[in-house]
């Protein structure tokens, strides 16, 4: 029997819908639906519209009827993350915080090596908790959606490790993990051979493996002298590519590079993009390559953000996302990092909440999420105020009351 909910009345509904991939935004762009319902069925949004009509319409479909004034949203994606991961790295960011840089501390025993070298003690149970646990805290934000990266393990059965505890946490939470493989985080400091030996290996033995076990459809590397360069990674992405994965890269966060490769190789999505100049900026606008800005990695390291504002006004797709990990970026709160973005970069509210739902969804390639139209998944949040521009002036400060996913309540 098809179960039908009637979720409302909204005081405003921001569907996301028609809002185009590229380029800047207006708030007038945003469709809001004023005293709006939310009709679902199996999980999925059967209709959108006024509540009243709604309600007539379906008389049949079981109420949830609200009380006082809510705002609604899609839920939130946060498309780059890194919340699997053994210990925390609080010694660097004291570190960091008196003079020494993200560089200097990785070259002298902390930085990425630390993390993997703690992430390889932990077991499969402690991950899966650690994981489940900040996922949920996520949800807790508004975030249904949440991609999450390997890379802490840099050996083929260690990232096979991480890939597993990410699939086993994502089968025990309401919202969804995407997983990446991001074993070219670093070229590990315990390989023996040479880093095409290591990316060769990587190509060979872990890719064929990931998908032979549906581990993960994307992979990512970092792009930087100091981990792989764009010579360094040619060969690895045209196999990555060979076997039907996704491509997406950490580009231009100290040194610029990283971008090119991207739109060279047709990536999703070009993450970090602090160090980009105007060259690549149009780069990434005339291309299909998805630009993601990363405020939390900026927080973290105390330095700039990246050009959001010029990569919208030259036409690019921008997504935002929190980066969350134990080194440059611990904070992990994507609302209130992209409220604070838009603040610094002048955004307009339906840039910041298109780069958090419809533009995000894009950047990891899932057509069934990111706006509330028929057909969709029914993730979404409500906020208890009646102005939705309300949600980022609290800048992250005003959380959601209530979280739905797949048409079920999840958190209130
Ligand atoms: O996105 N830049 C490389 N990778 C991560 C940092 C990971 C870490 O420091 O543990 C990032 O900022
Ligand atoms: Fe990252």
């Amino acid at each position: 029997m098809n179960e039908l909910k009637l979720i409302g009345p909204l005081r405003q509904l921001l569907t996301m819908e028609a809002l185009p991939l590229k380029g800047s935004l207006s708030d007038s762009q945003l469709q809001i639906v004023e005293q709006a319902g939310i009709l679902i069925s199996e999980g999925k949004i059967l209709a959108t519209g006024p509540f009243e009509r709604l309600k007539n319409d379906y008389s049949k479909a079981e109420l949830y009827e609200l009380k006082g004034d809510h705002v609604c949203l899609p839920g939130f994606i946060d498309a780059h993350t890194h919340i699997c991961f053994g210990g925390n790295r609080a010694n660097d960011y004291a570190l960091r915080n008196s003079g020494k840089t993200y560089l200097e501390i990785a070259k002298s025993g902390g930085g990425i090596w630390d993390t993997v070298t703690q992430t390889r003690k932990a077991g499969k149970a402690e991950l899966i908790k650690k994981t489940t646990k900040l996922a949920n805290r996520h949800l807790k934000t508004g975030v249904t959606t949440l991609e999450v990266k390997s890379g802490y393990g840099l050996s083929v059965d260690e990232e096979i490790k991480m890939l597993e505890v990410i699939k086993e946490a994502n089968n025990t939470i309401p919202s969804d993990l995407i997983a990446t493989c991001l074993a070219a985080h670093m070229f590990p400091k315990d390989y023996v051979g040479t880093k095409q030996e290591y990316l060769e290996e990587l190509s060979t033995c872990l890719l064929p493996k990931i998908k032979e076990e549906s581990l993960a459809n994307r992979i990512d590397a970092f792009i930087e002298e100091s981990a792989f360069t764009a010579e360094d990674i040619a060969p690895y992405f045209s196999s990555a590519k060979k076997l039907g994965f996704d491509i997406t890269v950490h580009a231009d966060q100290f040194t610029t590079g990283g971008s090119k490769v991207a739109v060279d190789f047709g990536a999703i999505s070009a993450d970090h993009l602090e160090a980009s100049t105007n060259e690549e900026i149009k780069l990434l606008a005339q291309s299909n390559t998805i630009a993601t800005a990363l405020p939390g990695a900026s927080l973290g390291l105390g330095c700039g953000f990246t050009p959001a504002r010029k990569l919208l006004d030259a036409g690019a797709t921008l997504a935002i996302a929190s980066d969350h990990n134990p080194g440059s970026a611990p904070m992990g709160d994507l609302l209130t990092q992209a409220a604070i973005l838009g603040a610094f970069e002048k955004l307009s509210n339906a840039e910041v909440l298109a780069g958090i739902t419809i533009r995000a969804a894009a950047a990891l390639n899932l057509k069934d999420r990111g706006k509330l139209a028929k057909g969709m998944l029914a993730d979404f949040s409500l906020f208890h105020t009646n102005n939705y521009q309300e949600i980022l002036y609290n800048q992250g400060n005003l959380k959601p009351c209530m979280v739905w996913k797949e048409g079920n309540l999840v958190f209130n």
